[in-house]
């Protein structure tokens, strides 16, 4: 009888999902891991900034450390460059953060550094929080040093610098000048405890992640002798060549793990049942993600308006010998379709525009002299068409429900 590894994909997947076992650096968690627990466990307050491209990690690293951390010893603030764009934004959430928000009345007077002075001052006083210490995340930090002043992270840093409050700031950034850009009086609190997280660079260290990511652990409900069948296939999978050329080929396309990981899922989504993960499901999977033809992609994102126009284009383009086009000699040639087919119905002259205009967006259709064209009125501008009429029938075969009698216009006698 067939196994049926029904519950190995389901626990891979589940896995896959929940993403949280940090994968290499253990150099830099032990890092990162010490000088919290300095703060944590000790009272010295730190800073550290970790740096590595991104989706290399960061983030993952920083959870990873903070999950072993006593779950009574600390309060993270999270702030986000992206979100928290100015200072007095930034001290919003720390207050919602730390849950101080009766305190907020006290501090609308005072200046930033003594607001922020007071909140750690009253979070550390608090006595059933008084051993908590305050690790602040600053993801894209980089941008936290645009604010006015860099008056966040002066304030921040000198409360590090003065030992007061058991704080830990952990800045994470893909900019790898980070430091040169913190003013010279930010720049003399930090503590210059920098983490670098280097992608990899090797196939081998992609398949060591494909690996680690299919194999069944020991703890995984899954019957012994079903994992062990699972596990060497997965040992096979990972020796033969194509799986290797595979992991080369992924790398060249990025270097980050996200990637590997929607493969893997969508292979593992593909299985049927009773069925083993082969390297056809793999390449397979590579193909439909990261080698589909974009122009097809986009031929069929299109409305069905556009994908008229398209036609009316290419339709010109062919009869003119790919002569340029502008929008009336377009809007012309399918309005004479539309009305010749009672089942469609007219749509107005302005959307059609903004669907040509989406069309030359999408750079289905590109500008014949950019400089030229400005000064026309834009149902004037001269275009020529960057696609083949059988790539639009491609789309247009597949596209889901497509009226017929737009298929039957695609293949009729032109004129
Ligand atoms: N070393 C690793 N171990 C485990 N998972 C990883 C590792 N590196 C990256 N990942 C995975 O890659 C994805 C992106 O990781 P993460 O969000 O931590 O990156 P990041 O550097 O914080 O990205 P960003 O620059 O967008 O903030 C996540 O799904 C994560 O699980
Ligand atoms: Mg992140």
């Amino acid at each position: 009888m067939k196994p049926v590894f029904h519950t190995c994909i389901e626990n891979l997947k589940k896995k896959l999902i929940i993403n949280d076992q940090l994968y290499r650096f253990d150099k830099e968690r032990n890092e990162l891991l010490q000088i919290v627990k300095r703060t944590t466990d000790f009272g010295e307050s730190d800073s550290v900034i970790i740096i590595g491209p991104n989706k290399s990690g960061k983030s993952t690293l920083v959870d990873s450390v903070i999950k072993t951390l006593l779950p009574d010893s600390y309060t993270v603030v999270s702030l986000n460059g992206l979100i928290h764009t100015d200072d007095n934004l930034a001290l919003k959430s720390i207050i919602q953060q730390l849950q101080m928000e009766n305190l907020e009345g006290a501090l609308v007077d005072g200046s930033f550094a003594d607001n922020l002075h007071f909140l750690l001052e009253s979070f550390r006083a608090g006595n059933r929080t008084a051993s908590k210490s305050i690790i602040i995340i600053l993801d894209k930090f980089d941008m936290f040093s645009s604010h006015s002043k860099q008056t966040l992270l002066y304030n921040v840093f000198d409360a590090v610098q003065s030992q007061q409050t058991p704080l830990c700031i952990i800045g994470l950034t893909s900019r790898i000048d980070v430091v040169e850009l913190l003013e010279k009086r930010v720049k003399s609190r930090f503590s210059h405890n920098c983490i670098m997280l280097k992608p990899p660079t090797e196939s081998n260290e992609l398949l060591e992640r494909l690996k680690c990511l299919l194999t069944i652990d020991k703890d995984c409900k899954v019957k012994s002798n079903i994992s062990k069948k699972w596990n060497t296939n997965v040992e096979l999978l990972i020796a033969d060549s194509q799986t290797q050329e595979l992991a080369e080929k992924l790398l060249k396309l990025s270097n980050n793990s996200t990637k590997l990981n929607m493969l893997i899922f969508m292979a593992l989504s593909n299985l049927s049942e009773g069925e083993m993960l082969a390297v056809k499901d793999l390449t397979d999977s590579y193909n439909a993600l990261y080698e589909r033809d974009m122009i097809l992609v986009h031929l069929l994102g299109l409305s069905v308006l556009e994908l008229c126009l398209m036609i009316s284009i290419c339709h010109h383009s062919e009869i003119y010998d790919q002569e340029p086009f502008n929008f009336e000699m377009i809007y012309a040639r399918y309005c004479k379709f539309a009305s010749q087919n009672s089942t469609l119905l007219i749509t107005k002259r302005q959307v059609v525009i903004k669907a040509f205009e989406r069309i030359s967006i999408m750079q289905l259709i590109l500008p014949v002299a950019v400089a030229e064209n400005k000064n026309v009125l834009r149902e004037y501008r001269l275009y020529k068409c960057s696609i083949s009429l059988d790539k639009v029938r491609t789309a247009s075969n597949t596209y889901y429900r497509l009226p017929p009698i737009i298929l039957q216009w695609i293949d009729s006698n032109i004129i």
